[in-house]
């Protein structure tokens, strides 16, 4: 797994959520009320909308479009919707925040 640094825990507020661009797109990186960190990818399954711009609560984000609700540990749609966002694995070290972008295929040289 390749880690990339994406700042510290303090550069999102609570119940908040950052837009971070990385050559796989956009990803969300959130910030629940008990500071969990979690990270999807940043287009809602319905039409696209900017999960990053929705409202946090608990685990789960509703989009700020159509106000579907996508959870931030599964990545999937609840309720009755249906679709699902890819979650990206986060790490916190110190306040120090990672996320692993992709997985290293070991390539026999
Ligand atoms: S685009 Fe997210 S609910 Fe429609």
């Amino acid at each position: 797994m390749i880690w990339t640094s994406i700042g510290t825990i303090n550069d999102i507020p609570r119940r908040g959520a950052r837009c971070v661009a990385t050559p796989q797109g956009k990803v969300a990186v959130f910030r629940t009320a008990d500071d969990k960190i979690y990270a999807i990818d940043d287009h809602c399954p319905h039409k696209g909308g900017p999960l990053s711009q929705g409202i946090v609560h608990d685990a789960a984000v509703t989009c700020p479009l159509h106000n579907w609700v996508i959870s931030l540990e599964t990545g999937k749609a609840l309720g009755p919707d249906e679709g699902s966002v890819r979650t990206i694995p986060v790490r916190l070290d110190g306040d120090n925040l990672f996320i692993a972008l992709g997985r290293l295929e070991s390539q026999a040289a």
